[in-house]
Parts: C-alpha cells; sequence; structure tokens
C-alpha cells in the first residue's frame, strides 16, 4: 500500500480525493420505513421517545438509528407481554394490535434516522 501511495503524483491523488468527494452515500431508507413514520405519528412514539425519537433522560430508550432486527425483535417481545415497555401494561395495549408487517415499518423507520 505504502509503495502504491509513492507512485501516484500529487494530481493523482487529487484526482482520487475528487472522485471520492463526489461519491454520495446511498439513502439509507428502506421499504416500508415510510408507513412506518406515518404510524410512529399516529401511535405518538414521540411523546415519550423525544421528538427526535433520539431517547430521553427520563428513560425512555433512543429509538432513532437501532438496527431493524433489534427493534422488530423487541417490539414483538413487548407486544406478546414477553418483554415490559416502560411503565405500560403487559402486554403494551399500545402495540398489542400491529402486525408484524407494521411493526416491521416501525423499524425500518428508525432505523433511517440518525
Ligand atoms: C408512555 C411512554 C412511551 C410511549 C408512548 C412509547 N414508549 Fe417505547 N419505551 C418507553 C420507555 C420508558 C422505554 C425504556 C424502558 C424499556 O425498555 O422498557 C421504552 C423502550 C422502547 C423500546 C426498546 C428500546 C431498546 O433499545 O431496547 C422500543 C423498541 C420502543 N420503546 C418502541 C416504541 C414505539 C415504537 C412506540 C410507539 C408505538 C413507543 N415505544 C412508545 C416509553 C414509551
Amino acid at each position: 500500500m505504502v509503495n502504491l501511495a509513492q507512485e501516484l503524483s500529487e494530481q493523482d491523488v487529487r484526482d482520487l480525493a475528487d472522485h471520492y468527494a463526489a461519491r454520495v452515500p446511498p439513502p439509507v431508507q428502506s421499504p416500508g420505513s415510510e408507513a412506518g413514520s406515518a404510524l410512529a405519528d399516529r401511535l405518538r412514539c414521540a411523546a415519550c421517545h423525544g421528538s427526535a425519537l433520539q431517547g430521553t433522560n427520563a428513560g425512555a430508550a433512543r429509538l432513532a438509528g437501532q438496527k431493524m432486527r433489534y427493534t422488530t425483535w423487541s417490539l414483538q417481545l413487548m407486544r406478546s407481554g414477553t418483554r415490559l415497555h416502560g411503565t405500560a401494561a403487559k402486554p403494551d395495549p399500545l402495540l398489542a394490535g400491529l402486525s408484524n408487517a407494521e411493526i416491521e415499518s416501525l423499524a425500518a423507520h428508525f432505523a433511517s434516522l440518525r
């Protein structure tokens, strides 16, 4: 690697820098995350988890940026009552009526946030 880099001219280095600077990272959005956004609004998740879903000092966990698989799993456990959700009844009535697809759309939405 060092040998390779030594062979590059100043212009090569600038060209490489321009090349990488121009690359736009792919959007993190995954299918379903728009539906998840609407659902999170309707169920008022932000009332406890904070307006940007980044968690609060009152003890609500950060949801923004969490891995989709982990959130899906957590919500399914909370829906079944295997896992507590804050101070909600067990199983959590807020999540009781959600389908797996709806839970996945919520998780996709949270994963797309930073
Ligand atoms: C009444 C307040 C309240 C509301 C409303 C609420 N949550 Fe929570 N939630 C909490 C608290 C407090 C925690 C942290 C304690 C725990 O894990 O049980 C939590 C934890 C979680 C976790 C686990 C996070 C982790 O890192 O393990 C998920 C996932 C979650 N909430 C999703 C949601 C979703 C989705 C909604 C909206 C449908 C929602 N919450 C609405 C209070 C709330």
